[in-house]
């Protein structure tokens, strides 16, 4: 079984409009669809914005539903001048950028010993960037598609300082807010995961504004490298 997780409901429509749902249950107020996306057995869900709503969907996938690979997409702000919106981010690394435990001589987003970023499953990370590549690249020449870091923390940056100690201290590419909570649960079961992001904005000034305008733009995006990644999914 598949999960698919995304946080706001602009992100999920498609895949609700898609998704021939066979049962609907709701644990801890997060609604989980059960059906088929094109002919494969997927649960679906809405988890809400953040890391302790990522965290709590994820684990109930995993008991409820028994998914062996989570699918995660949304939105993110870009950390590098070489990605614009539009571009798209697969994890292969996520990490909490909030998580601080420097006053113990931690370094920053470091949650055991040595344990500061989590790999993502390679696998999944090489099928999600050859769906890209065979279903939405040819028509979309000006935009590029990269694998890298991903920090996530509780707070929508907009900021220019946060934004370069991010991109310096974590070697990240973007920046978005339910990723790591997503790596890490997945981590602790042995279950497969996937970040894929959209850059909706520049994470500084105005990317909130940039944030609104493009949401469902990305999110149509998302829902089309996921239904290509799924047949390849074992
Ligand atoms: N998701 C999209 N843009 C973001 C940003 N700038 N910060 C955190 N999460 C985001």
């Amino acid at each position: 079984m598949i999960g698919l997780l995304s946080a706001m409901d602009e992100e999920t429509e498609l895949f609700r409009q898609n998704i021939q749902i066979e049962v609907s249950t709701t644990y801890a107020g997060i609604t989980f669809n059960k059906g088929l996306l094109n002919g494969i057995e997927v649960v679906h869900s809405k988890c809400g914005v953040g890391k302790i709503n990522a965290a709590a969907a994820t684990q109930l996938m995993i008991d409820k539903f028994g998914v062996k690979s989570v699918i995660f997409t949304g939105l993110a702000g870009t950390l590098v001048p070489y990605l614009k919106r539009g571009d798209i981010v697969i994890s292969n690394f996520v990490g909490q950028h909030d998580f601080d435990l420097t006053a113990f001589g931690k370094r920053p987003g470091q949650v055991t010993d040595g344990g500061r970023l989590i790999e993502a499953d390679p696998k999944l990370v090489q099928i999600a960037a050859k769906a890209y590549e065979d279903t939405l690249a040819q028509n979309r020449k000006d935009a590029q598609m990269v694998v890298g870091t991903i920090v996530t923390g509780d707070s929508f940056v907009a900021n220019s300082d946060r934004l370069k100690w991010l991109q310096r201290e974590f070697g990240a590419v973007a920046a978005e807010m339910e990723g790591a909570a997503v790596g890490q649960v997945c981590q602790a079961n042995k279950v497969a995961f996937v970040i894929i992001r959209v850059i909706s904005d520049g994470a500084s000034g105005d990317a909130a504004g940039q944030f609104i305008m493009f949401l469902d733009e990305a999110s149509e995006l998302s829902y089309k490298i996921v239904a290509a990644m799924l047949p390849q999914i074992k």
